[in-house]
């Protein structure tokens, strides 16, 4: 596991795009998982840029997103379908039919499930899986107590994450209460992941996913076990890891970015 710490928001979100462009100018028809919510917004502002002044060229890149809540319609505002839409794929060459987010109202959504496993082999398996992280250590919404070992399925929403998620929404009791989410197994058969986080909100889920044991309660820890996991956050989020590794301190000192392995 690589620990990158960035000294704000802005390089943490550079150095993710960057990382998920030189994937797709080496192969062009990259598979792609993707995330939602605050955190990854830089970096898709930051692939669009690209797009748009460097000629990044996404017209072969499939992509699956981690999840999407019960219930809506991909045209609600609170969706992922269109989360994803207004944030990425309407200002870069994407193919719709080339994106995939689960969908919310499947009439059958076990049956959908399945389907999307096998969408995702069928695809050759995810290059790159791009994580946010709960403040609960939830990844993708594999809520603490999780199989380690699951696959995409329908979740509980844990109450935090309510809690959390709710300033998308007008209300708490508006937030579904059950998502679609790609289990853990799924998110570790990707060939490489990178979780990012940042704020000091994220800090004690950061500390436990680095440096703590790995267990169901906080989900993220299993990344550990990942041959090709890279952590990339800001200094506000790397504010309760204890182990005094230099290259940390020495951003923390101001002194640009710091790796450990
Ligand atoms: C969203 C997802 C979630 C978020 C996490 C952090 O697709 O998979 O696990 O990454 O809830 O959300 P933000 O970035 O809004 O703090």
């Amino acid at each position: 596991m690589e620990v990158i710490v960035e000294k704000n928001y802005e390089e943490m979100s550079k150095i993710a795009a960057e990382l998920i462009a030189e994937l797709i100018k080496n192969k062009p028809n990259a598979v792609i998982g993707l995330a939602t919510g605050s955190t990854p917004l830089g970096t898709y502002n930051e692939l669009i840029r690209m797009h748009k002044e460097e000629g990044l060229d996404f017209s072969k890149v499939i992509t699956f997103n981690l999840d999407e809540y019960v219930g809506l319609h991909p045209c609600h505002s609170r969706s992922y379908h269109y989360f994803m839409k207004e944030n990425l794929f309407k200002h870069i060459n994407i193919k719709p039919e080339n994106t995939h987010v689960p969908d919310g109202i499947a009439p059958d959504i076990l049956k959908f499930c399945e389907q999307y496993e096998n969408d995702i082999k069928n695809a050759g398996s995810i290059d790159i899986q791009l994580l946010g992280i709960g403040s609960n250590g939830h990844i993708a919404f594999n809520e603490p107590g999780s199989s380690l070992g699951s696959t995409t399925r329908v979740k509980t929403l844990d109450s935090k994450t309510i809690e959390d998620n709710a300033r998308f929404f007008d209300n708490r009791d508006e937030v579904p209460k059950y998502a679609i989410t790609m289990g853990i197994g799924t998110i570790m058969g990707a060939k490489k992941l990178i979780l990012l986080a940042s704020g000091k909100n994220k800090a004690s889920a950061i500390a436990t996913t680095v440096e703590g044991p790995i267990t169901a309660m906080v989900p993220a820890t299993i990344v550990q076990l990942h041959p090709k996991a890279i952590i990339i956050i800001d200094k506000l989020a790397a504010t309760k890891l204890t182990r005094e590794f230099p290259a940390v301190l020495g951003t923390l000192q101001g002194k640009g970015r710091a790796r450990d392995n």
